[in-house]
């Protein structure tokens, strides 16, 4: 299996302090950024222009999660505007393929996220012109929620399709993940792990980063 990658999420950092934040998990691969509009989910975080200030400081590349509503209307600039992935909810996207065209126009991988209770099965077709598939595994809203065990069987439905080539993307697993949980989820097939508490409540952010992919290596 490829190395597993290791996403902190910004959420659990100092908002005062985003570029040393950042700095403390250099070793990170993505560098998971939460944007909250209230409307999607009953919490307010940060948009584009702390997004575009991110780039200007940080090199590990971003990964921009959408919890927005109308991601169809705003998604695209953040791919404009230099992140990496650039994930949209598929509950509140209006038309989850444009958008994946809009994102990868602009020269972002395009993300897709499901929240726990959305199933899988309606949207492999969709999920065709993704890079990502980001499994939430708390709702989404807030950070240090506990993981819910019962999202790895649509891990394991997505690990499955990739495997059989129905389907070409990572799979990405968001909320909850730490020490005691990383190990199943990458039991299930998950490539790519976000995790906000156990990196930045740890004593050395970065050391929990290598930590938590060597476990997840398994
Ligand atoms: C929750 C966010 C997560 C959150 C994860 O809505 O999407 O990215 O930061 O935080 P932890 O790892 O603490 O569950
Ligand atoms: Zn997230």
């Amino acid at each position: 299996a490829p190395t597993p990658l290791i996403a902190p999420s910004i959420l659990a950092a100092d908002f005062a302090r985003l570029a040393q934040e950042a700095e403390r998990v250099a070793g990170a691969d993505w560098l998971h950024v939460d944007v909250m509009d209230a409307h999607f989910v009953p919490n307010l975080t940060l948009g584009l222009p702390v997004v575009e200030s991110l780039l200007k400081a940080t090199d590990t590349p971003l990964d921009c999660h959408l919890m927005i509503d109308d991601p169809d209307r705003w998604a695209p600039g953040y791919a404009e505007a230099g992140a990496h992935n650039v994930t949209v909810h598929v509950e509140a996207a209006h038309d989850p393929v444009m958008v994946a065209k809009d994102l990868r126009a602009a020269g972002a991988k395009a993300g897709l996220s499901l929240k726990p209770g959305t199933p899988l099965d309606p949207y492999v077709e969709v999920l065709k012109h993704y890079d990502t598939l980001l499994v939430m595994s708390v709702e989404p809203g807030f950070g240090g929620q506990s993981f819910m065990p019962e999202v790895l069987d649509k891990v394991r439905e997505a690990r499955r399709l990739v495997d059989t080539g129905h389907l070409t993307l990572m799979i990405e697993i968001d909320g909850g993940i730490a020490d005691s949980t990383i190990e199943a989820a990458a039991e299930a097939g998950v490539d790519c792990f976000v995790a906000g508490s156990a990196v930045y409540r740890a004593e050395d952010p970065a050391l929990a980063v290598a930590a938590l992919r060597e476990k997840a290596a398994g």
